[in-house]
């Protein structure tokens, strides 16, 4: 045999000398969950290890975070159901508990990177991303909503916005709403390929957000598509996307290779609630070592071609690599 691909397996030396993926805490952004009060952490039945913080714990929480080198967190607001309406008016109400956690945050840490989730589903009566008529998902009607409560975000301090509804049209409307604020510096990463997929369930525990009635079809993708995703790319960087995201990602890495062959732009991915749950249930019965389940997760995912990934995991990583 001339070729004998063992060879460059035989040591650990050698194995990290032509290993083709790297993978590293600067790859991550840790999504967070944020709840009106104090002193509040709140376990979530289906996400072991993740909380509903109120503000003062949160603040705790990123600093542990930071000196473990995770910089980049995407912050969730549990809204009371009595603060929900059907057009979701407390999403850019800029004295909501969530728009004022941002401001301290910042003033806090200023060296933390914060995204936001653009959507209207954790602020709507109606529990779907867009307004709701007569059963119906409006698209036209819902984009100056999105708009709005991009500009308070960014006017908080948000980072980069992340419009997660799937209405068309939406990325073009939030940086021309942007702009015309002057937050020209406010990036936008997209949700570019959401599938309607079942593993939102436990963010939906979360947030308390699931849809009141119907599904996410007629606007979150078809997960038989593929050249759909491509349309979809092609629009989001023409209306002015910074990065355009896959979700769920492992579901998908198939998607997240295809964009990342196709554009120049950065591609992210989200390693959603459903797959984060998936490892710690099948941990918690002995069926699959969780430390190594997770990187091997999140190493494939790079290896589809994700730039950056959203991960639930992104703490527990930090502390293996500190390890
Ligand atoms: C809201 C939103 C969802 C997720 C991120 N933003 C849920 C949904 O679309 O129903 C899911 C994230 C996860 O499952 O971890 N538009």
């Amino acid at each position: 045999m001339n070729t004998r691909p063992r060879r460059n397996r035989k040591s650990a030396a050698i194995r990290d000398m032509v290993q083709e993926t790297q993978l590293g805490v600067e790859h991550l952004i840790f999504p967070v969950f944020l709840k009106d009060g104090s002193d509040i952490k709140e376990p979530i039945d289906s996400l072991p290890n993740i909380y509903r913080f109120s503000v003062d714990v949160l603040l705790k929480e990123i600093e542990s975070c930071l000196e473990l080198g995770i910089r980049v967190f995407d912050i969730f607001p549990a809204v009371a159901e009595s603060l929900k309406d059907k057009t979701g008016t407390y999403s850019f109400n800029m004295d909501s508990f969530y728009l004022k956690a941002i401001q301290k945050i910042k003033e806090r840490f200023p060296e933390a990177t914060l995204m936001s989730d653009v959507a209207l589903d954790p602020y709507s009566s109606d529990g779907h991303d867009g307004l709701v008529k007569d059963g119906k998902i409006l698209n036209d009607e819902t984009l100056p909503i999105l708009a709005k409560m991009s500009v308070a975000q960014a006017q908080a301090g948000i980072d980069i916005i992340g419009p997660s509804d799937m209405m068309d049209g939406r990325v073009g409307v939030i940086r021309e709403a942007l702009d015309n604020a002057g937050y020209t510096e406010t990036s936008i990463m997209s949700y570019t390929a959401k599938y309607a997929s079942s593993f939102y369930g436990p963010f939906r525990d979360a947030l308390k957000s699931a849809p009141k009635s119907g599904d996410k079809k007629t606007y979150q993708m078809n997960p038989a598509n593929k050249s759909e995703a491509l349309i979809e790319a092609q629009l989001d960087i023409e209306e002015g996307a910074d990065m355009i995201m896959v979700k769920p990602a492992i579901c998908y890495l198939d998607v997240i290779h295809l964009l990342k062959e196709n554009f120049a732009t950065p591609v992210t991915a989200y390693n959603v609630s459903g797959e984060y749950a998936m490892v710690h249930a099948a941990a918690q019965k002995g069926w699959l070592n969780y430390d190594s389940a997770m990187c091997e997760m999140l190493l494939s995912i790079r290896r589809a071609g994700a730039d950056g990934i959203l991960t639930y995991f992104a703490k527990d990583f930090a502390k293996l690599m500190q390890e």
